[in-house]
């Protein structure tokens, strides 16, 4: 070979070598979001492998903390600084508040690029926008009103899956009486807000559902079927064992994965760890909707990108929106997370019994209009809201608070926070 033709070589090994520095330059992102268990470490781990095989630089910002609190406390510092994160794990009401506030960019651009209007449901396709403009991207659905069980656990006391609370109640009685701990909880304030809005689906139904937890009615907030709901959470309450207060999600999780407990209550999110620790659904570990009757409780994650300077973030944000709403992204991460996908038409072939099963309820739910915002997982109400319910919702957990004084403190609460 000649010197001309080794340095065309050289020179196109050089180029080739340019190629992902100059599209790193394109794209940069930092990611604020509350996945550090194990199962949401590794989906979205996912996303970050799939944004910088683009080129991409990822800068990851995790808050640890179940449910996002202390991800959301952390950002409004951020903003105030006037130092924003390029995505932030936001959702539901939350965007609409944050576009308020004027620092969510638009990435309409990539929408209509991508033709988003024809594959989001309409319900998830409005939260995601401010002022008729997308400003944020959902990557899955998660159903919140699901009960785990170890099967080997519950053969101890030859008992199956509950469909009514009652039912719930006379196995968790059994596995009590057996030295067993029925119900894995941590007790942190939003997975009370969990358990709670389960109960109150699954006792009050759909329609009361949405009048006491969404329209905030205060006759459904005062009403007998609320007292039944605290008086369910104070049965639940005698089924956790002495260690639950201040514990994580995923180490609850962990206590049905070795059979320390029977039970757990806690969104689909729960799979996820199950998976990561290698076991198979419908042989080491069951998943059913909650007890009683019936409906899908939605909680949807998504990404929303907020104002920030340089040609280079701007261009990750557009990157990454166009990555989540991919659908090899969606089946990718969705398989890792627990959750389902939130683009219409990814095939369902891979997904296990119990994501089938939330595909299949999340159509009939809708059809039957018992579908459902998590008001715990910030799908319902201002975070200003929740606040109060979680607060009523704890106290009433942790102390002799009787059902009638609950729901005393709860319609005033409500009431004081929506003057
Ligand atoms: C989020 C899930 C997350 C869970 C536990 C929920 O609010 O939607 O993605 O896994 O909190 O942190």
């Amino acid at each position: 070979m000649n010197c001309l033709g080794r340095m065309t070589i050289a020179l196109a090994m050089a180029g080739a070598m340019l190629v992902p520095a100059a599209a790193w330059a394109d794209g940069t992102v930092e990611v604020l979001h509350w996945w550090t268990s194990g199962g949401e470490a590794k989906a979205v781990g996912e996303l970050k492998t799939m944004f910088e095989a683009e080129g991409g630089k990822w800068i990851d910002s995790p808050v640890a903390g179940g449910g996002g609190d202390a991800a959301m406390t952390a950002l409004r510092a951020r903003v105030v600084a006037g130092n924003p994160p390029t995505a932030v794990q936001l959702k539901g009401p939350n965007i609409e508040e944050w576009g308020a506030q004027g620092v969510l960019a638009s990435i309409d651009d990539v929408a209509k690029a991508e033709g988003w209007e024809k594959v989001l449901p309409p319900t998830l396709a409005k939260i995601m926008k401010y002022n008729g403009k997308y400003v944020a991207a959902p990557v899955n659905i998660h159903r919140v009103n699901w009960v785990w069980a170890n099967p080997a656990v519950l053969a101890k006391v030859g008992a199956s899956m509950p469909k009514t609370w009652d039912e719930f109640n006379a196995t968790a009685d059994k596995l009590k009486a057996a030295g067993i701990t029925p119900l894995a909880h941590g007790g942190q304030p939003w997975q009370d807000a969990t358990i709670f809005e389960t109960v109150v689906l699954g006792l009050g139904g759909a329609n009361f559902y949405r009048k006491a937890l969404v329209e905030l009615d205060e006759a459904a907030l005062k009403s007998d079927t609320m007292v039944k709901v605290f008086d369910q959470m104070r049965k639940l309450r005698g089924y956790v064992d002495p260690a639950f207060s201040g514990r994580d999600w995923n180490l609850a999780t962990t206590m049905i994965i070795k059979g320390e407990a029977a039970f757990q209550i806690m969104g689909d999110w729960a799979k996820g760890e199950f998976l990561a620790a290698g076991k198979k659904p419908g042989t080491d570990f069951l998943c059913a909707p909650t007890p009683g009757k019936p409906g899908f409780i939605l909680n949807s994650d998504s990404f929303a990108m907020f104002k920030v300077e340089g040609k280079e973030r701007q261009e990750g944000q557009k990157v990454l929106a166009r990555l989540i709403m991919s659908p090899k992204f969606q089946e990718i991460f969705n398989l890792a997370k627990g959750s389902i996908p939130a683009r219409i038409g990814v095939p369902r072939d891979k997904f296990d019994s119990c994501g089938q099963k939330s595909m299949d309820d999340l159509k009939a739910a809708t059809a039957a209009n018992t579908l459902v915002p998590s008001m715990a997982h910030e799908m319902a109400v201002p975070r200003s809201v929740r606040g109060e319910f979680l607060d009523v919702v704890t106290e009433h957990f942790n102390s002799d608070m009787t059902s009638d004084e609950a729901v005393k403190r709860l319609a005033a609460a409500i009431a004081r926070a929506t003057k």
